[in-house]
């Protein structure tokens, strides 16, 4: 090897860049975005001046906002073409499956993001645009319901949520409940410095491939189930519990013998946060919140409580610095929305995409290196070629 390599697996000791976006204290559970603390931004902000703060660095003027509102309002429909690649897909497809495919796929209808064309916000403001359009149709046909069109007169989350769940057969009421309690989500959700899924963003980005199909990586990394796709997989986990009758000492065990188990409580555990998630206090208080305001009596909440009270007073855990994450109770909220468990990560994406957008826009004007970490080489030292009949 030349040179000097220092292994780190998974890179939980190394610092891939700078960044001025998003600042995270896993010992004192504090997340900012742009200086601005999420308890704050949760409270008083809307998802879009959120996004607008993460992308351009400064929450917006009146005028920044109707402005970047407006541009967003103006590019929610999808190309019709994409409707074949989207009804090529098996109806059974995984939405996330299908949203990193069609967010690639928009590459293909707007070239002049790889053209050397420089209208990065024009792809910005497509990109949050037509996500949420995108997002919806997957629930829609896993129905056998029309999709619906975007509708310009709506805000951007009563917009994603008509397209959720109206029908042609009667009107659909946004109920202000579910629109807030869905802000709060996606604001929670929309940064997070360099997780999995933004080096990957990053990573991709480096390489100077247009954002689309950067943003469509991240996409595919966040799917996982030890990342993004933990709040779907926490969900299926709970309901396994109620089932069995909801023994919580049982997984905890079963968690405790991982090696033989094999078995993780999803959304416990954070690579950063070793005290609390800031995100799961926020998520956990609006749960009970939520759920009393639309009257859901949600037996999973208990048994999450539960969970979460055994592992919290269990020396496995606390050992590990093992407390809930964002994941852990967001999918509670999430079903008593009307959301279906395969599309929680698809929330999560949506969440995601400006502090994904911000990233990448943050390592392109750095004019950050194309990544290209080493390793250290275990394999064979030279050895002859040997024709195929000398072979044993
Ligand atoms: C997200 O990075 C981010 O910021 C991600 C995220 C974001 O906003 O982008 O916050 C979103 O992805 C949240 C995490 C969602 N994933 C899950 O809930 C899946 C379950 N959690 C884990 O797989 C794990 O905790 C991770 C992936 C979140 C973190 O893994 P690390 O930091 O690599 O920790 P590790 O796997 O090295 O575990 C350390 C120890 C191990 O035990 P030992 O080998 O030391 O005996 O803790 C154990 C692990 O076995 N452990 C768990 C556990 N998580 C870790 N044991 C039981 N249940 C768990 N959930």
């Amino acid at each position: 090897q030349t040179g000097y390599v220092t292994l780190d697996r998974g890179y939980k000791n190394t610092g891939a860049t700078q960044s001025a976006i998003t600042f995270l204290d896993g010992e004192e559970g504090i997340l900012r975005y742009r200086g601005y603390s999420i308890e704050e931004l949760a409270a008083k902000a809307s998802f879009l001046e959120v996004s607008y703060l993460l992308i351009y660095g400064e929450l917006p003027t009146q005028e920044q906002y109707d402005s970047f509102a407006t541009a967003i309002r103006r590019h929610t429909l999808v190309n019709e073409d994409m409707r074949k690649i989207f009804d090529g897909f098996p109806v059974s497809a995984h939405p996330m499956c299908v949203l990193g495919s069609l967010v690639n796929a928009m590459a293909a209808f707007y070239p002049d993001s790889y053209d050397g064309s420089n209208n990065t916000d024009l792809h910005i403001t497509r990109l949050m645009a037509k996500l949420p359009t995108i997002a919806t149709w997957s629930y829609k046909r896993s129905l056998g319901h029309p999709t619906n069109y975007p509708k310009n007169e709506l805000d951007y989350i009563p917009n994603f949520l008509n397209m959720m769940f109206a029908l042609p057969v009667e009107d659909y009421k946004v109920d202000p409940v579910v629109a807030e309690a869905l802000n709060v989500l996606l604001i929670l959700h929309a940064d997070h410095e360099q997780n999995c899924s933004t080096s990957t963003v990053r990573l991709v980005g480096s390489s100077q491939a247009n954002i689309y199909s950067s943003i469509a990586a991240g996409i595919n990394a966040l799917w996982g189930p030890l990342h993004g796709g933990a709040n779907q997989e926490v969900i299926e986990m709970l309901e396994e519990i109620k089932a069995g009758g909801g023994d919580v000492a049982k997984y905890i065990d079963m968690a405790k013998n991982a090696k033989t188990t094999g078995f993780r409580l999803f959304g416990f555990g954070h690579r950063v946060y070793k005290n609390f998630d800031p995100r799961a206090k926020i998520i956990k208080k609006a749960a009970d919140d939520v759920l009393n305001k639309l009257g859901v009596n949600d037996p999973v909440l208990e048994i999450a409580k539960g969970l979460e009270e055994a592992a919290l007073n269990d020396p496995y855990f606390v050992q590990r610095k093992l407390y809930p994450n964002v994941d852990f109770y967001s999918g509670i909220i999430y079903r008593a929305l009307g959301i279906p468990t395969n599309m929680f990560t698809v929330l999560f994406a949506i969440g995601r995409l400006p502090g994904w957008i911000a990233q990448w826009k943050e390592m392109r004007e750095q004019k950050e290196p194309i990544g290209r970490p080493r390793q250290i080489y275990t394999g064979a030292t030279l050895r002859e070629f040997v024709a195929i009949g000398d072979r044993k």
